[in-house]
């Protein structure tokens, strides 16, 4: 997506070759008009599979998740951090690791909002060594759902999770994919 890329370019900063900062309009503050735009544009590539919740995971995927089910026309689910005391015994859960926070955490969704007659679009705002995507994955499996694939805003293909889920047979559809970067410039594919 032509427009992503230049946004990147023009407002993102790269810190120690690894981690991109977009906090103008993705992962702090939100530019909704564009985040409209990227969910219409995610939505277009899963037309016609017949998807019917999309998946995310708090916090930084709610925005363009719910942009991609507004235009969908579905429900969207955002899987929890951690465990409620408020919450039941209904629910599924994955434990994943965060190379960027080096800590491992639980997700979970409720069995009341994902199950075996539903179709899956999964959609993040970052996709890098796969962890969060994994354990995504792992709870659509528990749910008996089907997969439809991953929508993802940027994609730092470098970092080797797209490839790793890819070889599983995951479609995976990114809207900006870097194949590399540092402090002076950022390379699409
Ligand atoms: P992975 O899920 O692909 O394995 O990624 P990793 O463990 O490296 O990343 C953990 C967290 O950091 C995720 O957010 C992910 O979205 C975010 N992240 C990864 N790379 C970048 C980057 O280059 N820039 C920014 N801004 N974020 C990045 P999270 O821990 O789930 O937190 P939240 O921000 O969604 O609440």
């Amino acid at each position: 997506m032509q427009k992503l890329k230049q946004k990147i370019l023009s407002e993102g900063r790269v810190i120690g070759n690894s981690v991109l900062k977009v906090d103008s309009f993705l992962n702090h503050q939100i530019d909704p008009k564009f985040m409209l735009e990227m969910g219409n544009e995610l939505a277009a590539r899963f037309a016609g599979e017949g998807i019917t919740r999309i998946l995310t995971v708090e916090a930084s995927g709610i925005a363009v998740a719910l942009t991609t089910g507004l235009s969908l026309g579905v429900p969207v689910v955002f899987a929890k951090k951690g465990r409620a005391s408020t919450q039941n015994n209904n629910i599924y859960s994955a434990r994943i690791y965060s190379f960027t926070r080096q800590e491992a955490v639980d997700i979970f969704v409720s069995d009341k909002f994902l199950g075996p007659r539903d179709t899956v679009l999964i959609v993040d705002d970052f996709l890098a060594h796969g962890e969060a995507l994994r354990g995504l994955l792992e709870l659509v499996d528990r749910a008996g759902a089907r997969l439809a694939g991953a929508g993802i805003v940027i994609e730092k293909v470098f970092q080797g999770g797209g490839a790793a889920l890819r070889e599983r047979g995951v479609r995976i559809e990114s809207l900006a994919a870097i194949k590399s970067m540092s402090e002076e410039c950022v390379e699409f594919i």
